[in-house]
């Protein structure tokens, strides 16, 4: 019997990664327990996904605080105050500051549109499609101190089509996003994640052996 992991879920936005982990839980896929859901404004619709769901959720907004410590220490008792085990940023759009790093020492996760390290940042989509890349995807990574640069756990790549848009990419991979996230929050809860470096060992995951070429080869070639 895997233990539940008690879970906080961060979001400033859709809500579409928090709607896919509340999916997950109440279908039984996914060991875990949302105690609470943080938004850092009262316009995420996200809050109103938690709502229908009965999850508690609460917003700390920044203009009340003076500084970012002081909304990182509220942050961090807020998380204490429910017994968090795992912080999960959801679109949450605001860096972490190292207290709250170590006060939850790899012990948060995030979830970005792209394939790391390649489109950090802000519009991952609308970078991945300028740029023309032939594959895109997402991440789900533990995070560090940096933007977008911890530890892997998983990544979903999906192919760029000639005519993608910012918005058709990203619909295509936010589909992804959907799945990952709750596989990286399982593994988790299962106690099969190990990080040494930036390596994260997933303890019995099957290998992913397969390559992909777009376009695709139109003949067999060596
Ligand atoms: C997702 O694309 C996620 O990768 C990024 O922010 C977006 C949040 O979407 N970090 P939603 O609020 O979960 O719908």
């Amino acid at each position: 019997m895997v233990r539940k992991v008690k879970i906080a879920v961060l979001v400033s936005g859709s809500g579409s990664n928090l709607q896919a982990i509340i999916d997950n839980i109440e279908s039984g896929h996914l060991s875990a327990q949302i105690e609470i859901v943080i938004s850092n404004t009262t316009e995420a619709y996200a809050l109103r996904r938690a709502e229908k769901h009965g999850i508690p959720s609460i917003v700390i907004v920044s203009h009340d605080f003076s500084s970012r410590e002081e909304f990182d220490q509220r942050l961090i008792a807020i998380l204490n105050s429910h017994g968090i085990d795992l912080v999960v940023l959801a679109g949450f759009m605001r860096v972490l500051s190292p207290a709250v790093l170590n006060a939850f020492p790899l012990k948060v996760m995030n979830i970005h549109p792209a394939l790391l390290p390649s489109f950090p940042g802000i519009h991952a989509q609308g970078q991945a499609s300028d740029y023309a890349v032939k594959f895109s995807g997402c991440t789900v990574h533990f995070v560090d101190e940096g933007v977008d640069t911890g530890p892997i756990i998983i990544q979903a790549v999906v192919p760029v089509m000639p005519e993608d848009t910012e918005e058709s990419l990203g619909a295509r991979i936010l589909a992804e996003e959907h799945k990952i996230y709750s596989q990286a929050i399982q593994w988790y809860a299962e106690g099969r994640l190990t990080v040494n470096g930036r390596r994260v060992s997933v303890a019995n995951a099957a290998v992913a052996r397969v390559s992909l070429c777009n376009p695709p080869l139109e003949s067999p070639r060596n």
